[in-house]
């Protein structure tokens, strides 16, 4: 079944600009991963909205997805944190996703910032280490905007080769030599999930040319490319991928490890906002 998002959006974006009053448009949108809500401490003069009231939005549920959108200024910037997302395992929710990406747009963003927790295939980059994404490969079985296109957001076709914004990596890079916070670079396999992979999925997702992995994102990034968003995207790293370590995984390790790293992202989040104040 397909689902018309306009009627949600335009009903969510009255929501927050109602809370938000006079206030500055956002001018990015970061999303939080699991266990890296705490981004959404950094926020100036914070206004928070729990999904429960934004229509179209996700009910607050996977386990370290608070469910609350937070308005309010980075470095000058205004700024929302969207704390909690939707994951194509979920199944028949998952076009809230939709609701949700178009629904900063629609706002006034012009920048999407994603982060995740992510398993590595890289055996030097191990638990705690942040990633930038500097493409990615599709494994998870669909694509968001299959249906009919909602015109009022973007085009049928989609153009993907700037899908990882080029000049938004760039200032990245730079925060991080500035700060001194060792950032990677990686292709990002994204995964449907719910499973991990298995040993085998690894070294397949492996020899074809990803380095990273994780249940999300990969979606995110198509809705908002198509609605015209620039979007940047780090991972937490939070494990070495299935078969490349002794541990089980679990998604108590997952949260646990990523908010070890949600530290060092703060850092370099605050960095790039001040790069985004003079954009
Ligand atoms: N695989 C998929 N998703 C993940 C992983 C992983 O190893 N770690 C955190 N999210």
């Amino acid at each position: 079944m397909s689902i018309d998002t306009f009627p949600y959006v335009e009903q969510a974006v009255k929501v927050v600009q109602d809370k938000i009053g006079s206030r500055p448009a956002p001018r990015l949108a970061l999303v939080a991963g699991s266990g890296l809500g705490s981004v959404a401490d950094r926020i100036k003069d914070p206004v928070t909205i729990s999904y429960a009231d934004i229509p179209g939005f996700p009910a607050p549920g996977v386990h370290g997805h608070k469910g609350n959108l937070v308005y309010g200024e980075v470095s000058g910037v205004p700024t929302i944190v969207l704390m909690g997302r939707v994951h194509v395992y979920e199944g028949e929710e998952s076009w809230r996703l939709k609701v949700m990406i178009r629904t900063m747009r629609k706002l006034g963003c012009e920048f999407l910032f994603l982060t995740n927790a992510a398993g590595s295939m890289r055996l030097e980059v191990g638990a705690g280490e942040l990633v930038m994404i500097t493409d990615h490969i599709n494994f998870m079985g669909g694509n968001p905007l299959v249906g009919p296109n909602e015109d009022k957001f973007g085009p049928r076709f989609v153009d993907l080769e700037d899908c990882w914004d080029p000049q938004l990596r760039g200032i990245l890079k730079q925060c991080a030599a500035e700060t001194n916070v060792p950032l990677h670079e990686a292709v990002f396999a994204g995964w449907m999930g719910p499973c991990f992979e298995t040993p085998a999925e690894i070294r397949m997702l492996s020899m074809m040319g990803a380095q990273t992995v994780g249940m999300s994102t990969v979606p995110d990034n198509l809705v908002a490319r198509h609605c015209g968003l620039r979007v940047l995207g780090v991972s937490v790293i939070t494990n070495l991928a299935c078969g490349l370590s002794p541990l089980k995984l679990s998604h108590d390790l997952t949260m646990q490890e990523a908010e070890k790293g949600a530290a060092k992202l703060i850092v370099l989040f605050e960095r790039f906002m001040e790069k985004i104040a003079k954009l």
